[in-house]
């Protein structure tokens, strides 16, 4: 009986000192670390109280597991409610903090459109596709061999300082024509090439009319029997899809180096269909591109026999193109990145 009392004031005393931890709870996390340490089969506190059961006397025995049980069922209550109610109230928390409003109309998102000079690269690209040109894509990054030398633009040569040139280093530079690309294409094809390469482009330059740096696309084309008549049909046919039907070219000698004859092109003024305006000084031409026949020196420097084939490239200042076409006069425009202006073209013109 004594021993029954003394067990019974120790189980009393372990679930008081079991409810004050209780009290100390804060949390589902405490609860379920409370609840592992307890209930511990050999250090916890009414985990390990079976084990002491080969210490009570066998007569003792049933009596002993029956009230350890009743302790047990208890704290396990104990633990299912408080684990519940720490739960709920965490879960409201979280509604509370995470609650969204789907009646507050949601902020605007503006859709961008293409850049101008982007709209034109794609048109042209375009255009040439439908005449059967492939797109080479040259590097921004170019070896003077590439830039210069291979062009027919040895050391030394003025047509170097035709362009003011932005070098990384004795080798390296900043091209400052797709006119390089040429050179690539020529090195990985055979004739017939037909070949377009768009991109940017880099010359010491700053003004209304020229942008440090701006974009061309060059034109390259290689076959047996090309001539400039080739050239002009192909740009007359470039011109009037993208000025307009009637839109026609000219040609006028110039210098290149790497092309002779050498021509620039002037498309006619697709403000006053050539009669003469504000745009095109009263002349009824602007001038759109440089072009010529590829000179035979370069064709043989790359291994084509000028003999048997002959070849017409062209460069185009696209911004030009974009500037004749948005009526757009100052190609400085372009890089400022002002939303008011840029947000003007369209994504689907
Ligand atoms: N690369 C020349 C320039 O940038 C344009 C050009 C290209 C001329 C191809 C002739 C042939 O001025």
């Amino acid at each position: 009986m004594a021993e029954n009392q003394e067990l019974a004031k120790r189980l009393q005393e372990i679930r008081r000192e079991v409810s004050d931890k209780f009290a100390e709870l804060t949390s589902a996390q405490s609860v379920y670390e409370l609840r592992k340490s307890i209930m511990d089969s050999k250090v916890g506190r009414i985990g390990s109280l079976m084990r002491e059961m080969g210490k009570i006397p066998a007569e003792e025995r049933a009596d002993y597991g029956k009230r350890v049980n009743e302790l047990k069922n208890w704290a396990e209550q104990q633990f299912n409610e408080l684990n519940e109610r720490f739960k709920q109230a965490e879960l409201e928390a979280r509604y509370r903090r995470e609650k969204i409003d789907v009646t507050i109309p949601a902020p605007a998102r503006e859709i961008g459109n293409l850049h101008p000079v982007t709209l034109v690269t794609n048109e042209l690209v375009d255009v040439f596709s439908s005449m059967g040109f492939e797109v080479f894509e040259g590097t921004e990054i170019e070896t003077d061999h590439y830039n210069f030398t291979a062009l027919n633009i040895p050391e030394g040569h003025p047509a170097r300082d035709m362009q003011d040139t932005f070098y990384l280093s004795d080798k390296f530079l900043l091209r400052t024509q797709t006119s390089a690309g040429q050179i690539h294409v020529m090195e990985a094809k055979k004739p017939p090439i037909k070949v377009i390469s768009p991109g940017k482009v880099f010359r010491s330059d700053d003004d209304a009319t020229h942008s440090p740096m701006f974009t061309q696309m060059e034109g390259l084309v290689v076959d047996k029997g090309i001539t400039l008549a080739d050239l002009q049909g192909m740009l007359n046919e470039l011109v009037g899809k993208v000025f307009g039907e009637g839109t026609t070219t000219r040609l006028r000698p110039s210098y290149f180096p790497f092309t002779e004859p050498s021509v620039e092109v002037d498309v006619s003024c697709p403000f006053c269909n050539g009669k003469g305006c504000s745009v095109c000084k009263g002349s009824g031409w602007i001038e759109i591109l440089g072009a010529g026949m590829v000179h035979p020196h370069v064709l043989e420097m790359n291994g084509f026999d000028s003999e048997k084939c002959t070849g017409f490239a062209f460069g185009i200042g696209l911004e030009r193109i974009a500037m004749l076409k948005y009526g757009i006069d100052d190609i400085r425009n372009f890089y400022i990145n002002d939303v008011r202006f840029l947000k003007n073209f369209d994504r689907f013109d």
